[in-house]
């Protein structure tokens, strides 16, 4: 019986946010495109991304803000850096929470560069404070401070370089109206198929030598939860088992039998997924059940379940969210082999 606790939520092998291990050895890092043409999917993305480029280098301008948004791991930070580097600008990286107060705000800010690109992911985390300094910087390019308190108080503004925001966010619902207004360019970052994962995982595995074959990359993507930093994170580790078990290479049978030992299943779900699938099916004869009543059922917190594991299951189709609670769908019954009556099929 597993407890509350013993999974470790943090470092989930299938965890769309980055993990310990993807930063060893800047190995995430070695593994983004640098430019357009290597970015591989999200192909409306890139061509629109592609022409507003062309278009503001034309102009000897820099780009109106943009809002990057969708689920974790997609690429919202390498597409940022690839704005930068095919503007032949700068770019500084940070983030909603590392902006505590406006005066932060303002020493990034003030040391930007002429056309440099600012990154702030997670960005529907600034306080309201700092996003009411952030109005004009976006607007007129100008910092407004208070000098003095009382009677005595003046405003003075600051011109700063023109410079062009890149916003990432996991929900854009989650912005607030007046920041999100502010973007000129609004793009949502969609799931990657399983064949833009297999030419990723294809790319990553000449980077780093591990010779691949094309039916070991596809079990890899399609166990990827269409996320190539899951995807790139499997390539990884997969490559420790075809060295040892195998010899080298990453094929089908190899990439099969180490995500089976890892616990991740064919269509990418691991222990918790299946244990909340299960829960609905047996504890509750399939839903609907309460988010919170499913959450103290399996000994996990419900925003853990509704973040982590309820958007992939929903895209898969085996959830549905209805007013009345969670239901398990014939889908779901289907891959665990589970029968409506309870019974099992394999
Ligand atoms: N590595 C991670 N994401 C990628 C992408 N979209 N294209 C190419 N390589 C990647």
């Amino acid at each position: 019986m597993i407890e509350k606790g013993d999974f470790d939520i943090d470092n989930r092998i299938v965890a769309p946010k980055q993990i310990e291990a993807d930063t060893t050895d800047d190995f995430e890092v070695n593994l983004r495109p640098r430019t357009l043409a290597e970015y591989i999917g999200q192909e409306k993305v890139k061509e629109n991304m592609s022409i507003y480029i062309q278009a503001a280098k034309n102009r000897g301008d820099s780009m109106d803000h943009i809002l990057l948004y969708g689920p974790p791991g997609l690429g919202k930070t390498t597409l940022a850096a690839i704005i930068a580097h095919e503007m032949g600008v700068n770019i500084r990286t940070t983030s909603g929470p590392a902006i505590e107060k406006p005066g932060d705000l303002a020493a990034i800010l003030t040391n930007l560069e002429k056309g440099d690109v600012l990154f702030i992911d997670e960005i529907h985390r600034l306080s309201r404070a700092v996003e009411e300094v952030m109005y004009p910087a976006l607007e007129d390019y100008a910092l407004d401070i208070i000098m003095g308190k009382g009677p005595a108080a003046r405003s003075i503004r600051i011109e700063l370089n023109k410079f062009t925001l890149v916003g990432a966010t996991t929900r854009s619902g989650q912005l607030s109206a007046p920041l999100r207004d502010r973007f000129g360019v609004i793009e949502r970052l969609e799931l990657y198929s399983p064949e833009d994962l297999c030419r990723i995982i294809q790319r990553s595995a000449v980077i780093l030598g591990v010779p691949c074959d094309q039916d070991g990359a596809m079990e890899l993507a399609s166990r990827s939860r269409g996320t190539p930093r899951i995807a790139n994170r499997f390539l990884r580790r997969v490559r420790d088992f075809a060295e040892i078990m195998g010899d080298g290479r990453i094929t089908k049978d190899i990439a099969r039998i180490a995500l089976d030992r890892m616990d991740v299943d064919r269509l990418g779900l691991d222990s918790l997924d299946r244990r909340m699938l299960e829960m609905i099916i047996k504890g509750y004869g399939g839903g609907p059940v309460g988010l919170e009543t499913l959450a103290s059922a399996i000994g996990e917190e419900s925003v853990t379940l509704e973040d982590v594991c309820e958007p992939y299951l929903m895209q898969l189709g085996f959830l549905a969210r209805t007013p009345r609670g969670r239901c398990a769908t014939q889908l779901a019954y289907d891959h665990l082999g589970i029968l409506k009556d309870g019974q099992t099929t394999f």
